[in-house]
């Protein structure tokens, strides 16, 4: 069987990414230790730094039996020069699979195109799948919905930045045809490739896609979601992104407006004070942090249909 990457949530299908939140729903119920993976070996490398799933991607491989090699991007050869191609047909004769945080999406491609084992996006300027994974797991776990199908009662709001994180909102909502509102400053909107592929999706899933600049869409939302205003690689931007972003705040005020069952999600890191203020991520610790945990499962899944 050929080797399957997930670089996008548009590699995954409507049906896989159903059968990757039962699985993670099912060794989140089960919490044993699995030997599915005995003897393979997952290559985790980063270019930037991580906490959720550097460790959340490690901790999974034990826990399915299998080793994780923890490759820091400054010591490998290719910080020297060395090409993607020749580092992705090395590592492809070591391991068995590859999960790689980088800053440029189309490094990641490059080296998914010539690499003969399963490459795992971890975070990239353009999408962050896995996470956006787990997210969804959560607004099921806590809005205690069923199957996928219960998802489209739900309003789904993400405020702030149109990065990495929201890109992956966008496309999961555009598969499984779920009501999203992205808030974002109209300078920061997603590009139209990214929109012009959403929308593809909706015709035949029915998402409601919504963009504005207006915060008043967050009104009546199930799910308000936000990340940082300045992303890994944004630095540069910083004085100007805290000017712009400053109106798209989740705060007591926003908060006025949402559903009285809404729940907060923050992917992490979060910076108090910015785009969320530190009496929202205190109300919300439990949401968010359970949102932290799901990262686990939801890589359980992602590593056990990969590499099995
Ligand atoms: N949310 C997330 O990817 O966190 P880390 O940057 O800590 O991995
Ligand atoms: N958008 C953020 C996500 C961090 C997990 C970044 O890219 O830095």
């Amino acid at each position: 069987m050929a080797k399957k990457d997930i670089l996008s949530i548009y590699d995954l299908s409507e049906k896989e990414i159903k059968s990757l939140l039962n699985k993670a729903f099912e060794l989140k119920n089960k919490r044993k230790h699995l030997t599915e993976l005995t003897g393979k070996t997952l290559g985790l490398v980063f270019e930037k730094p991580s906490t959720r799933t550097m460790v959340s991607f490690a901790a999974a491989m034990v826990q399915l039996g299998g080793f994780p090699i923890l490759l820091n991007a400054q010591n490998l050869q290719r910080k020297r020069g060395e090409s993607i191609h020749d580092t992705s047909l090395a590592l492809s004769r070591y391991l068995n699979g590859i999960m790689i945080r980088a800053f440029k999406h189309s490094d990641v491609e490059e080296f998914a195109k010539c690499s003969s084992i399963p490459v795992i996006n971890g975070l990239t300027d353009f999408e962050h799948p896995c996470q956006i994974l787990a997210d969804i797991m959560t607004i099921m776990e806590l809005h205690k919905i069923k199957t996928a199908e219960g998802l489209k009662k739900v309003k789904i709001v993400f405020i702030g930045d149109s990065n990495n994180v929201a890109n992956s909102m966008l496309a999961v909502s555009a598969v499984l045809g779920l009501d999203f509102t992205l808030i974002c400053p109209e300078e920061y909107a997603p590009e139209k490739a990214l929109l012009n592929k959403a929308l593809e999706y909706t015709a035949k899933t029915g998402a409601e896609i919504k963009i504005t600049s207006d915060v008043s869409a967050a009104k009546n939302a199930d799910v308000l979601y936000t990340d940082v205003w300045i992303s890994m690689g944004a630095e540069a931007e910083e004085k100007k992104r805290r000017k712009v972003f400053a109106p798209y705040q989740i705060n007591a005020d926003l908060l006025k407006k949402v559903s009285s069952k809404c729940i907060v999600l923050h992917c992490l890191p979060a910076i108090r004070g910015e785009e969320i203020t530190t009496d929202v991520m205190d109300k919300y610790e439990y949401s968010i942090f359970t949102q932290a945990e799901n990262r686990l499962h939801v890589q359980k899944a992602v590593l056990l249909y990969l590499l099995k």
